[in-house]
Formats: structure tokens, C-alpha cells, sequence
């Protein structure tokens, strides 16, 4: 039976948009003198500037009626109430459980969860702590001192994105990722490895995963081959919501989460067993901490200060409003290198959907294209296109105050403001001739190069910036995302924590397998494709 539907109003975000799709963000300073208070924002250590988004007071004030109309809070309340929110699997939604304070008491379809979530938290951190200590040994007697996690998707980019933002330059312990089929990855990730001193960690929810599974048999082969039968199990560590999959798989030990966590929601359970190992226990508990404060901000803030409602409204104002239908984020610390990644995710397979919950046809545009570099590399990369290209791509700038302790960050910082700036300000061909003719041109020359030198300007971002990357405003950065994500998707009427559109490739790279085996394409495969594998089989 489809879910019921309601449909936000987007007369008034209509109307809007049309009066004010040319109007110039820079003019809108002095239209508003309150307009860097009204569009900017504190939550959980995070500061939002969204002052230079190319909305005007009113079209801001017609988003947030948008976001009235479509019931967002009443959709957040169903979400942390437990309720089944995602409609085509029947599961509730419940990631904010996983980082609530220990003692909370939230439900998932009226089933009391926080209890074992507890629990699963204290075995995470007692199984850390032993390996820390050496306790918990390898089947020589040694102990560990690397990780290797292997996993996909939301089973390994969340914890990638914790690892490289708060990983000591030299860890004690050595913590790499395998997500890649390709042997490739897997051999560069045990090279230099010791099996004796090595813990393997399979995470999929599923235990399903093609990808994982084959990656764990390799890991598992590789154990075998240097380890002693006898206590070689422990270091095989599975975490699933699928325990008994993982047990018949061959680990040793298992970390359960349940179904109501999405994969790309799912960093805050065991998944990031290996980080809490890597780490210790008090940095997963401060990141949880800090994604806890921002639930709490989420929950309690009104509209017009809620920091994820804002970031989400200036996302559909750009896509739906003004018809832009990509967005560059750009972090501002090397640490936040994969943040990109993530956020691809879990914005692209949230909300990239094409049918309301009811399962009628979107009338909408849905989530934009999300790709993004750290800063400063972008900037010398595809910035050009976001300057000068005739598409206009709002970007996003995750600023750092202080990266380090002992070098100067302010160049690194300084570089994002004044992207933004250029981006608002631009450039017009009388400046840029001008700056020619001063810089010694001939009027011949200044005409012919002033329209390449020339910036539309206009241009939005967001600039979201922190004092410190701690685990806690780490945490706070993620969930700020994740609400914002599933704003967004109740602004759009879609299921954001499903994701059927991955589902067909599978079942077609198992066909072509079978093809494989079979020495050739079957006479179902299109030319185009059946030439394509003849060609690979050589
Ligand atoms: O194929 C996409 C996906 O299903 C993601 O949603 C998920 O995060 C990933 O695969 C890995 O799934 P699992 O954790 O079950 O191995």
C-alpha cells in the first residue's frame, strides 16, 4: 500500500523564485541589514553563513514557509519517534539512537532499542580497550597492530571520513580500508602487514555484499595461510545486522546493529568498530557526543535558526528555484578530504529519486549532482568552471580556524573567504580593462583579453566553519549533513532511506558473470555489451 503523500505548497517558493531569479546577492546586504543575522546560524560548535546564497529576504522567507508546508517537523518527530519513515522496507529510521546519551529511551516501531544500543556500545569500547592493552591477542600471542576494515559504501566511508579527520599522524595502531573488488586494493592494503599482528574486520550489514565477501575471503586466505588453526578466529571480527551470516562466514566475533540503521547512517554503530579501536573509546564517545548536541539543536531549534532546515532550504532554493543542479563542497582541511565522498552518498542515494512515496512521478527536481575536492586543491582544478563557466555551481566551504598547533593556518583559510568573495563579487569587463590598461596594456590588447578576464560574479555559497576538527564538531559536522539530507527529502515528498536504484546493476553484473563462466555472451546480451565482454575475455 504507497505511503500517504503531502505534498509541500511551492506557490509562494514559485512566485519567489521568478520575481527574484536575477536578483544580486551582494545588493541584498544593504536591502536587509540584518540579512548575516537572519541567514546565519550557531549549532554544536558549527557556524553557518548563509548570507551569501543568492536568496533575497523574501524568497528566504518563502523557503522556510516551504519547509512549514511539507510538515518538516512533524516528519522529524516520526523520525526520532521511531515511526517506519522508510516506507518501501517498512523499517523506522533511527541513526540518532545509536549517538544518544547512554540511558535514553528511544523506540523503533514501539520496540525499546536503546538498551542493547548501550550495550553494543560498552562490548565496542571493552573489545577496544583489550586490544589497546594487548589483552586481546592474536593466535601467536601477539599483539595487534594493524586493522584491516573491509567494507563499501556506507560500511566504509563513514569511518574513512573519521579515521583520516582524527588519526594521530603516526597511530599506534595501523589502521587501513578495503572497499575495491580489485585485488588491487586489497594487496596494497596488506602490504607491509603482518598476519600475526593483524586484525581483519568485515563490515556489511547485509553479509551479502559481493564486493566484501570476496575481499574477506582473500583477507581470510590470507590469515589462514600464516596463522595456526587454533585461535586464528579472533582475528576475523565480523559487524552486521545479519550476525548469523558473519558466524557462518568464519569470524570470530560479531558487533550487531539492527535494520533500522542505514548504511550511510550507520557510522555511529560498530561499523566503526575499528576506529574505536584505532582511536580509543572516549574519541567515538566525544564523536557521538557531538552529533547527539546537534540532534538536539535539529529537535529543538525553530525553523528560521535550524541549522540543517537552513542548509537544506538553500539546496532546494538553488535546485528547485533557480534550476542548478549540482553543488561543490569544498573542505577546507586536509583532514576532511573525504568528505566529498561521503556526503555523495549520503545525499545522492538518499534523496537521488525520481518518485514521491507514493510512487507517482516526481514533479521536482531531487538531489543534485555532489562532488567536491579539499581546498585549496579544487581551486586549481575545476574552480574555473564554478568562476567562469556559463552553468552557475553553488559551492560550500568547510572552514577550519585552527588546523594545527605549531603552523600558521590563516593561507589556507584565507583562500576559502576569498572564493566565496570572488564568487559573490566577481568582475566586470570595464575592471578587468582597466586592470589592463594600469598594468601597462595597449587599449588593442585590454579589449581583446577583458571578457576572458571578466567574472559574472553572483555566484552562491555556504561557508559552515569550526574552531577546532575534534571528534565533537566532527560529529556535529555529519549529523548536521544527515538532517539536512533528510530535510531535503521531506521537502521533496521522497523516501530517503531506500535505495533500490543500486539494486539493478547487481543482478546484471551476476548475469554477466554467468556469461564469464560460460565462455561468452549469451544471445540475450545487446551487441554493444556482448562486443564489450567478447573483447575483455580476449
Ligand atoms: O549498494 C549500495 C549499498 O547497498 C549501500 O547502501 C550500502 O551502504 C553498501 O551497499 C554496503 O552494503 P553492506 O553494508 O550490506 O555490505
Amino acid at each position: 500500500m504507497p505511503a500517504a503523500t503531502s505534498h509541500a505548497d511551492w506557490t509562494a517558493f514559485d512566485a519567489a523564485a521568478a520575481r527574484d531569479a536575477d536578483a544580486r546577492i551582494v545588493d541584498q546586504f544593504a536591502a536587509d541589514p540584518a540579512r548575516l543575522e537572519r541567514m546565519s546560524v550557531e549549532a554544536a560548535g558549527l557556524y553557518l553563513d548563509l548570507s551569501k546564497q543568492s536568496w533575497t529576504t523574501s524568497a528566504f522567507e518563502a523557503c522556510l514557509e516551504l519547509a512549514r508546508t511539507a510538515g518538516v517537523e512533524a516528519a522529524r518527530d516520526r523520525l526520532f519517534g521511531g515511526e517506519a519513515i522508510n516506507s518501501t522496507e517498512g523499517r523506522a529510521v533511527l541513526h540518532p539512537a545509536l549517538r544518544a546519551r547512554i540511558g535514553s529511551d528511544y523506540k523503533a516501531l514501539g520496540e525499546p532499542v536503546s538498551a542493547e544500543v548501550d550495550d553494543v556500545r560498552r562490548a565496542m569500547a571493552d573489545y577496544a580497550n583489550a586490544v589497546r592493552s594487548g589483552s586481546e591477542s592474536g593466535a601467536t600471542g601477539r599483539p595487534f597492530t594493524a586493522i584491516v576494515h573491509v567494507g563499501i559504501g556506507g560500511s566504509d566511508l563513514g569511518p574513512r571520513v573519521v579515521w583520516d579527520a582524527l588519526r594521530p599522524l603516526q597511530p599506534a595502531i595501523d589502521l587501513r580500508f578495503v572497499a575495491n573488488i580489485d585485488p588491487r586494493d586489497m594487496a596494497e592494503a596488506l602490504t607491509g602487514l603482518d598476519p600475526e599482528t593483524t586484525l581483519v574486520i568485515v563490515v556489511s550489514k547485509t553479509f551479502t555484499t559481493q564486493e566484501t565477501l570476496a575481499n574477506a575471503e582473500v583477507a581470510k586466505a590470507w590469515l589462514a595461510a600464516a596463522l595456526p588453526e587454533t585461535g586464528r578466529e579472533r582475528h576475523f571480527i565480523g559487524v552486521t545486522a545479519a550476525p548469523e551470516r558473519a558466524q557462518a562466514f568464519g569470524c570470530g566475533r560479531t558487533f550487531a546493529f539492527r535494520d533500522w540503521v542505514g548504511g550511510r547512517y550507520s557510522l555511529w554503530s560498530a561499523v566503526s568498530l575499528s576506529c574505536v579501536i584505532a582511536l580509543g573509546p572516549e574519541v567515538f564517545e566525544a564523536l557521538l557526543a557531538g552529533a547527539a548536541e546537534m540532534d538536539d539543536h535539529f529537535v529543538a531549534a525553530p525553523l528560521d535558526r535550524n541549522a540543517p532546515v537552513l542548509l537544506a532550504l538553500a539546496q532546494v532554493w538553488n535546485v528547485d528555484g533557480l534550476n542548478r543542479p549540482a553543488r561543490t563542497v569544498a573542505p577546507y582541511a586536509h583532514a576532511l578530504r573525504r568528505l566529498p565522498a561521503f556526503l555523495q552518498q549520503l545525499e545522492m542515494e538518499s534523496n537521488g529519486k525520481r518518485v514521491f512515496r507514493d510512487g507517482s512521478p516526481v514533479t521536482r527536481q531531487t538531489c543534485p549532482v555532489v562532488f567536491g575536492e579539499p581546498g585549496t586543491n579544487g581551486q586549481h582544478a575545476f574552480f574555473q568552471q564554478i568562476h567562469q563557466g556559463p552553468q552557475v555551481v553553488p559551492a560550500e566551504f568547510v572552514i577550519v580556524a585552527k588546523t594545527h598547533e605549531d603552523a600558521p593556518e590563516s593561507p589556507l583559510w584565507s583562500n576559502a573567504l576569498a572564493q566565496g568573495q570572488a564568487l559573490m563579487l566577481g568582475k566586470s569587463t570595464e575592471e578587468a580593462r582597466a586592470e589592463l590598461l594600469a598594468s601597462g596594456a595597449e587599449a588593442v590588447e585590454a579589449d581583446r583579453l577583458a571578457t576572458h578576464k571578466t567574472f559574472p560574479g553572483n555566484r552562491p555559497s555556504t561557508a559552515i566553519v569550526m574552531d577546532r576538527l575534534t571528534p565533537r564538531t566532527l560529529g556535529a559536522l555529519l549529523a548536521l549533513y544527515e538532517h539536512k539530507t533528510f530535510v531535503e527529502g521531506v521537502i521533496w515528498d521522497i523516501n530517503s532511506f531506500d535505495q533500490w536504484g543500486v539494486e539493478l546493476g547487481k543482478v546484471l553484473a551476476k548475469a554477466i558473470l554467468k556469461d564469464v563462466d560460460a565462455g561468452g555472451p549469451s544471445a540475450a546480451l545487446d551487441p554493444s555489451t556482448a562486443g564489450l565482454l567478447t573483447r575483455l575475455l580476449g
